[in-house]
C-alpha cells in the first residue's frame, strides 16, 4: 500500500464492484438517451477516471470537456463559494449534457456548477457521479445517475485523491488519518 506513516487505507468498494456498477450506470444512459448525443462534463480532476471509464461503456454518439473548479472553506464550515479555474472548451446549447463528479459531499460544488450551466441553456442537464455522501448534505441536490451511496467516510481512490494522492488506487478505499 502506498499509504505512509501512520495513513490507513481500507477497501470500501472493489475494483470489480465499481466496474460492473460503472457498467450498469453506463446502460442507464445509453437507455435514457437512445437516439441521441450526450455531452459529458468531466469535474477535474476527480472525475476522471469515472468519466474515462464511463464513456467507454456507453452506446450513443457521445462528446466530453472538462470543468476545472476550485472551492473554499472545505472542512470547516463551508462558504459553497466556488470558482471555475478552467472552463468547458466549447459551447453545451442545445446539448444533452451530462456533469460527471467523482463524488456528491455537501452538495455545493455541484449546485454552482448546475446553476452556472443551466444559463448556457442545454437540452438536458443530468448529473452522474461515483460516489455519494448524502449525510454530508448542506445544499438539496440529487444525482440522476449514483454509482454508490457511501457512509459518512473520508475516501479515496479511482480519481478521488488526498492532498492531490492516491487517484490511482484501482479500489475506493477509505483513509484514516493519525489523530492530530
Ligand atoms: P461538495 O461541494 O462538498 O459536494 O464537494 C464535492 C467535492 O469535494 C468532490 O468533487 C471531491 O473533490 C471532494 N470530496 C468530497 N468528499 C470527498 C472524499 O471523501 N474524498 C475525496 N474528495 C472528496
Ligand atoms: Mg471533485
Amino acid at each position: 500500500m502506498p499509504a505512509s506513516g501512520r495513513e490507513r487505507l481500507k477497501v470500501l468498494i472493489r475494483r470489480g464492484a465499481i466496474q460492473k456498477r460503472v457498467r450498469e450506470v453506463a446502460l442507464q444512459i445509453t437507455r435514457d438517451f437512445k437516439g441521441e448525443r450526450v455531452h459529458l462534463v468531466g469535474v477535474l480532476k476527480g472525475a476522471c477516471i469515472f468519466l474515462s471509464d464511463l464513456v467507454r461503456e456507453i452506446n450513443l454518439d457521445t462528446s466530453i470537456d472538462f470543468i476545472a473548479v476550485s472551492s473554499y472553506g472545505k472542512g470547516k464550515e463551508s462558504t459553497g463559494q466556488v470558482r471555475v479555474l478552467k472552463d468547458l472548451d466549447s459551447n453545451v446549447a442545445g446539448l444533452n449534457v451530462i456533469l460527471v463528479e467523482d463524488i456528491l459531499d455537501t452538495g455545493l460544488t455541484i449546485n454552482y456548477l448546475l446553476r452556472i450551466m443551466r444559463q448556457r441553456q442545454p437540452k438536458v442537464l443530468r448529473v452522474a457521479a461515483l460516489l455519494d455522501k448524502p449525510s454530508r448534505r448542506v445544499k438539496e441536490v440529487k444525482g440522476d445517475y449514483v454509482g454508490f451511496t457511501i457512509p459518512n467516510e473520508f475516501v479515496v481512490g479511482y480519481g478521488l485523491n488526498y492532498a492531490e494522492r492516491f487517484r490511482n488506487l484501482k479500489d475506493v478505499c477509505i483513509l484514516s488519518l493519525p489523530p492530530v
